[in-house]
């Protein structure tokens, strides 16, 4: 429990070709805390106080891209695998970077015992980091992801979404079910929301006959508390004779999907070349 709110420190980072307002407060090393930008090397996430610092760097940076394994590609998306053990000053700047932008999330875990998928745009310059997610090796209880970010220039164009139909892809590869770590922040629980009745909602409207809750989940890898919650909040639930039955009238199906926005950029699961960690 914090005893004062903390000051935000850092105002604005220079991250790739984009200045960006910071949201939150963030624990960088006490050396960082009297300035207010810093200069961000977008591709080893190394941050610097001067802009010479910066130049500096890039002329002797050789990464183009996140440290790790690319493990999908479709178009100019990648999405890249990084273990926290293996990489884990990359993954201290990352967790850094991120806290800039999550109000009550606590980055003072060990990195070492995540993967971090990186979700970039490429193009010849290298691979730009549009935003990520975080996820435990193992999780006792079944989190499938623990931080999500998308970086504001990038928000609000359906990378959220994919970055969360990704972590249920991977759920899916595991032959588990997956839930995202709580709390959500408001635009997190937003996004999870829109992503989870859309998946659900589609499915409804295309299956004939009677779908249990864990049907549902067997075909998702959603979690069958988060289905149910989804589904109560769209009162799609009803409870009859001591059973959850599941409404499925495509007029009220086709009202809520409406409401549920768009459908995000779709993962190609043909394009995902991955092992789960062992
Ligand atoms: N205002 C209103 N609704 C918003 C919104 C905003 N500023 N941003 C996202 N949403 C909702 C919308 O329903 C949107 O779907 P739509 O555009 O089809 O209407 C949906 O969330 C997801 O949008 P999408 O473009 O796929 O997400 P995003 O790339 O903007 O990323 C977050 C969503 C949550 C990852 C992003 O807002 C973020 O990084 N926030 C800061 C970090 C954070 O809070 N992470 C979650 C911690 S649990
Ligand atoms: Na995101």
């Amino acid at each position: 429990h914090e005893e004062f709110t903390k000051v935000k420190n850092i105002a604005t980072i220079e991250l790739g070709r984009y200045e960006i307002e910071t949201w939150y407060f963030s624990p960088f090393p006490p050396e960082y805390n009297d300035t207010l930008k810093l200069y961000f090397c977008e591709f080893c996430l190394n941050f610097m106080k001067r802009p010479e610092q910066l130049q500096r760097h890039m002329r002797k940076c050789d990464l183009k891209h996140p440290p790790g394994d690319e493990i999908y590609r479709s178009g100019t998306l990648s999405m890249f695998e990084v273990d926290g053990k293996k990489n884990k000053v990359y993954g201290q700047n990352l967790c850094y970077l991120a806290k800039l932008f999550l109000d009550h999330k606590t980055l003072y875990y060990d990195v070492d015992l995540f993967l971090f998928y990186v979700l970039c745009e490429c193009d010849d310059r290298g691979c730009h980091m549009v935003g990520y997610f975080s996820k435990e090796k193992h999780s006792e209880e079944s989190y499938n992801l623990a931080c999500i970010l998308t970086l504001p220039p990038y928000q609000r164009k359906g990378y959220g979404k994919f970055l969360i139909a990704f972590s249920y892809e991977l759920s899916k590869k595991e032959g588990k079910v997956g839930t995202p770590e709580r709390p959500l922040s408001d635009l997190g629980l937003l996004s999870y929301r829109g992503y989870w009745t859309r998946v659900l909602l589609d499915i409804l409207k295309k299956h004939k006959g009677n779908i249990s809750i864990k049907e549902l989940s067997d075909m998702t890898a959603i979690k069958a508390e988060d289905i149910l919650t989804t589904l109560q909040s769209l009162e799609l639930i009803q409870y009859r004779k001591g059973q959850h039955v599941i409404c499925a009238d495509p007029k009220v199906l086709d009202r809520h999907l409406k409401a549920a926005g768009r459908g995000g950029l779709e993962v190609d699961v043909s394009k995902l070349i991955w092992t789960p960690y062992k």
